[in-house]
């Protein structure tokens, strides 16, 4: 009697432990893609947090040496309060995937300093019209405006980016300031003096593409690249580079080009 009892206790037991390994399965299969996820969203905060502190110098510059001016700070934080619940790189990273592009992580910003040095070495002035050629959030064309007093142009893809630019420059009616939606591929850009790309991120086949418009353009435009010179993507003698100097980006030091359309 008592050995028929201990072998269904047993037996329910063994049911028992199949039901509750299964179960532990179950579950450790569910929550795997969730343990992903958070490691990856772990991953990216720490590598937000070393950026923020790597780059937490630059922001004491950009106050010290640019918000003193007024009229810039009430611009720089209308634009910056705009992206204080969703970054710039989430957004371009969102756009970039619903656009079914490979590489999504391509934005990237001039930093103010940056663009301080870049202007002044390329003897950017009032009588200029610079062309920048993705202008991501606007940050660059709004500094080159305020402190150069030149007419700026942004060619910007990404909807979201141009809408809110387009609503900082008529909240302090900046009538040299414009921003075009589209592809600068597609986009004309012939009444430029100087055209700024920062384009890093771009593919061999895009930069021979620009080339080809560019050499379109009146001979002694300006054109500034970071990282490459035009002359490295084409045969032609199109272009002649003028100055090659180093500049700090969020990233590291990178050689910016200006060149001369010949
Ligand atoms: C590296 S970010 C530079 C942003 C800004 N120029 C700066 O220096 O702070 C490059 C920008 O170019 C835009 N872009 C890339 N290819 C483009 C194209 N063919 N037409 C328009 N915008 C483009 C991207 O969406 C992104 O905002």
């Amino acid at each position: 009697m008592h050995l028929r009892d201990d072998s269904q206790t047993m037996e329910q037991l063994r049911a028992y432990t199949e039901k509750a390994n299964a179960t532990i399965q179950d579950l450790s299969k569910r929550i795997e893609p969730l343990m992903k996820k958070l490691g990856e969203i772990a991953q990216l905060m720490g590598i937000r947090l070393l950026t923020a502190a790597r780059n937490f110098p630059d922001h004491v510059r950009v106050i010290a040496r640019y918000y003193p001016d007024w009229k810039f700070l009430r611009i720089d934080w209308s634009l910056l309060a705009a992206y204080v619940f969703r970054s710039p790189f989430t957004l371009s990273k969102r756009y970039l995937q619903q656009h079914g592009q490979q590489d999504v992580y391509q934005y990237g910003e001039t930093p103010l300093p940056a663009i301080d040095q870049i202007a002044t070495e390329c003897g950017i002035t009032a009588q200029d019209t610079v062309y920048e050629l993705g202008s991501g959030r606007g940050r660059v064309c709004f500094w080159l405006n305020h402190f150069k007093g030149c007419k700026v142009v942004g060619i910007e893809y990404i909807p979201e980016f141009v809408r809110v630019a387009n609503g900082v420059k008529n909240k302090y009616r900046l009538d040299k300031v414009t921003f075009i939606e589209g592809d600068f591929l597609k986009t004309d850009f012939k009444e430029a003096t100087v055209i700024y790309l920062y384009g890093t991120c771009l593919e061999d086949k895009q930069i021979e593409q620009l080339i080809e418009k560019l050499s379109k353009l009146p001979s002694g435009t300006k054109i500034i690249t970071v990282s490459y010179p035009l002359s490295d993507y084409t045969k032609k003698p199109l272009f002649e580079v003028m100055k090659r100097f180093p500049v700090n980006f969020t990233w590291g030091t990178g050689d910016v080009y200006l060149q001369y359309k010949k």
